[in-house]
């Protein structure tokens, strides 16, 4: 379970999000809101990358702040740029770079490496160079190289925005079909259609938080017409 207590995060003077109390149970929650409302933030904030000014946040009842190695175990964090996350020369090394500090000998990381890459469909490429792969091809290695640590929670912040219709759909259908918690954070609604738990973050707070049904028409309307936000927020 996910927590957030009280939370509230300033950079420098600017206070970009405000008094945020929410449990996340849920297997998967989405994230929408306008550009700069603070939803990078608030995902940040999941797996200890941004700390809280003030507040907590828990996973599974480690805090960000004081047990920060041990959260970044558990939560694996996609970014929409897989080239930010690439680090290593070839597809097999990068994969394999996730692994260097766990306990575990070279023949099991090995083969760990082959079998992740092989869900991917990325096993004939182990060898290539990866700044030579797709853009999607990149973010499939970007999310093997998360996966491969096995965390319980994945965090995707926009992962599919820079890519064609056909990764974005092969990275959505791969990220819907992992059996791990979910938070994923996307302009792409219909991505999300079906969804149990979305929130709308809006300046900073949660304006609206329920079923993707109920939620999505909401962000809608209030992307579309500033009058709308007159009306209550579905809860
Ligand atoms: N490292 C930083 N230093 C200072 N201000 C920042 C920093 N990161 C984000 N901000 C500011 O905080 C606000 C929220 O940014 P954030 O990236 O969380 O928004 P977002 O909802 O993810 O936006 P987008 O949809 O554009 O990705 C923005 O006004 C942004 O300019
Ligand atoms: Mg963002």
């Amino acid at each position: 379970m996910i927590k957030l207590d009280a939370v509230t995060h300033a950079y420098g003077e600017r206070t970009v999000l405000r008094d945020i109390t929410v449990d996340l149970p849920d297997h998967r929650i989405g994230i929408v809101g306008a550009n700069g409302s603070g939803k990078s933030t608030l995902v940040r904030l999941l797996n200890g990358l941004v700390l809280p000014t003030s507040g907590s946040v828990t996973v599974h009842g480690l805090d960000t702040r004081r047990d920060g190695a041990q959260v970044r175990r558990k939560v694996g964090f996609v970014f929409a740029d897989p080239d930010a996350q690439i680090v290593m020369p070839t597809v097999a090394e990068d994969v394999a770079f996730s692994l260097r500090r766990q306990r575990m000998d070279k023949a099991e990381a090995t083969a760990r490496v082959a079998g992740v890459l092989r869900r991917f469909g990325l096993e004939g490429h182990a060898d290539h160079p990866a700044h030579l792969l797709s853009g999607g091809q990149k973010q499939l290695l970007a999310l093997a190289s998360v996966l491969v640590t096995e965390p319980q929670v994945l965090v995707c912040d926009e992962p599919t925005t820079l890519l064609d219709l056909r990764n974005a759909r092969q990275v959505t259908g791969l990220i819907s079909s992992l059996p791990q918690q979910i938070v994923l954070v996307t302009h792409h609604l219909h991505l999300l259609e079906g969804w149990p738990r979305v929130l709308v973050i809006d300046e900073g707070t949660i304006v609206a938080d329920g079923p993707a049904n109920d939620v999505l028409p909401y962000y809608v309307s209030l992307m579309s017409s500033p009058a709308a936000t007159d009306a209550p927020p579905p809860r």
